[in-house]
């Protein structure tokens, strides 16, 4: 398919959040659009999608000018969409998730049988190996994915939409996933692919567009250094890895002994974990997602009980207490999923932004709240996290992905602490900004704070790591210095390697 956008311009109230856009994507070619946080590309692609209408501005399919109304107008156009938060049903098969809102496309009716075989042909077709009847919840992340993507290709697309699809992919479901990209192109397909990973894009894009406050700031091609990339998205230099200086480590802070801890299913998540995180050092902590990183971090921060062990901050039993009381203690907290644990959707930026702090001063105390400090607070980190929001009292729902993220980590890295635990800290987060907050990182560690990173991206915790522990099936199978350590090595040990 042909895609072209005119003058794309979208607005919401005052800003505008696509400006003029134009964009050409040609048949059998992967696309890549890139922009910081919150410079429109998920607006703009959900105009695409039929999802917005636009203010502004034309759509033409193989040179036909559309009107989409809904996203069952662009899907009849050929067109596909993954999204940047999944859309499919928890408790629904795969089966049932694909077939939703499939009434009105060439699916035709709601026949689970037609369905199933339907599903097995376009698995193979791309090889895309899913199945039909598995409960989409207790599939990992990565087949979730490619359910999404099943769906979109049973509706035969000719032009398949990805924002950020790799974000919560593990190393190998991200380069599966390139690979399956690189066999739709081979079968004719466009592709747009929105990600803030420039490795990707270098590796996969045949054209790049980049996208700063809702304009077209210009093409780049793929031979472009990841440097000359980053600059464009952001226009300015930006130091992809942290300068940091050896770590002086102090006293322990956080000590782990013996834990041991359950899953959702009661399965055991996490066996006899021993670890421990000085003050002044951030301790990484490396694996393939679902090796018990979860159930370890919900532990200590008490959202999941423990079996048994004991998690001592400073020496004082945490085990058994409210994840309140943990985060009173002065534990920092950037959970791994922002949208379920780390914000309230409908509650305003500024109200997000003392989440666990508006009963103390100098936000409130039990009895009274402090609108003017609130006010105040959010004032100053918006401006300093660079969070881009039309106000501090938008919803904080109505940001864009990356921008919610800041807001977590704006309120989390902004009170004294003994402990900082961050979860994927970066997740859908542009080059700009990850360099900000892993700068803060290492300036909590400089300051005597300690920090346990739990991520799966080996750059990031190559990047600020002092230690680093490998976990694989719910056990510390390594522990090393950072120094020295390759990715080579790390990613041999997270796949459960562990001789020399
Ligand atoms: N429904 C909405 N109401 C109000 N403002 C919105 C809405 N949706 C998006 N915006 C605003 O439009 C701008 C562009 O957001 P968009 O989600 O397109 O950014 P993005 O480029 O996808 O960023 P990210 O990389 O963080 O996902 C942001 O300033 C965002 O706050
Ligand atoms: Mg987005």
């Amino acid at each position: 398919m042909k895609l072209e956008l005119r003058g794309i311009t979208k607005r919401f109230g005052d800003l505008v959040a696509n400006d003029h856009i134009d964009l050409v994507v040609e048949p059998g070619e992967i696309h890549a659009l890139l922009g910081e946080n919150g410079a429109g590309k998920s607006t703009l692609m959900n105009v695409l999608y039929g999802l917005l209408r636009p203010d502004e501005g034309e759509i033409l399919v193989n040179d036909v000018p559309q009107t989409f109304r809904s996203p069952g107008d662009a899907i009849s156009a050929g067109i596909g969409m993954v999204h940047q938060h999944f859309m499919l049903v928890p408790v629904f098969t795969v089966a049932e998730n694909i077939m939703l809102g499939a009434e009105d496309t060439k699916l035709g009716v709601l026949d689970k049988k037609k369905a199933s075989a339907h599903i097995t042909e376009v698995s193979q077709t791309y090889g895309l190996p899913v199945d039909p009847e598995a409960v989409v919840e207790t599939l990992p992340v990565g087949v979730q994915q490619r359910v999404e993507i099943v769906k979109a290709l049973t509706r035969e697309v000719d032009l398949l939409i990805l924002d950020e699809p790799t974000a919560v992919l593990t190393p190998q479901e991200t380069d599966e996933l390139l690979e399956v990209l690189r066999g739709l192109k081979a079968a004719g397909k466009s592709i747009v692919l929105i990600t803030h990973k420039l490795r990707e894009v270098k590796a996969i894009a045949d054209k790049i567009t980049v996208i700063r406050r809702g304009k077209v700031v210009g093409t780049a091609d793929p031979g472009e250094s990841e440097d000359e990339l980053a600059a464009m998205m952001v226009g300015r230099h930006v130091q992809l890895v942290v300068d940091k200086s050896a770590a002086e480590p102090g006293a322990p802070v956080l000590t782990v002994k013996d834990l041991s801890v359950v899953d959702d299913r009661g399965h055991r998540a996490v066996t006899d974990i021993d670890l421990e995180v000085r003050a002044g050092e951030v301790l990484g902590v490396a694996g393939v997602q679902g090796n018990g990183q979860t159930e370890l971090i919900e532990a200590i921060m008490g959202l999941r009980p423990a079996v048994s062990g004991s998690v001592l901050l400073g020496g004082a039993e945490l085990r058994g207490r409210t994840t309140r009381q943990v985060l009173d203690a002065g534990v920092g907290y950037v959970p791994e999923d922002r949208s379920t644990d780390g914000l309230v959707k409908e509650f305003t930026v500024a109200e997000n932004l003392v989440l666990d702090l508006y009963k103390s001063e100098p936000f409130g105390s039990k009895l009274v709240y402090r609108p003017e400090a609130v006010a105040r607070n959010a004032k100053d980190r918006i401006e300093e996290f660079d969070v881009r929001t039309q106000s501090a009292d938008a919803p904080v729902g109505s940001l864009s992905g990356g921008n919610q993220q800041k807001v977590i980590v704006a309120r989390e890295m902004s009170r004294p602490l003994k402990l900082l635990i961050a979860s994927q800290p970066a997740r859908g987060v542009d080059v700009g900004s990850i360099e900000f907050i892993h700068k803060r990182i290492i300036r909590e560690r400089d300051q005597g704070g300690a920090v346990l990173l739990v991520s799966t991206e080996l750059d990031e915790i190559l990047a600020l790591a002092d230690r680093i522990a490998v976990m694989y099936r719910g056990e510390i199978i390594a522990t090393l210095p950072a120094a020295g350590a390759t990715s080579e090595k790390l990613g041999l040990l997270m796949a459960g390697v562990t001789g020399d």
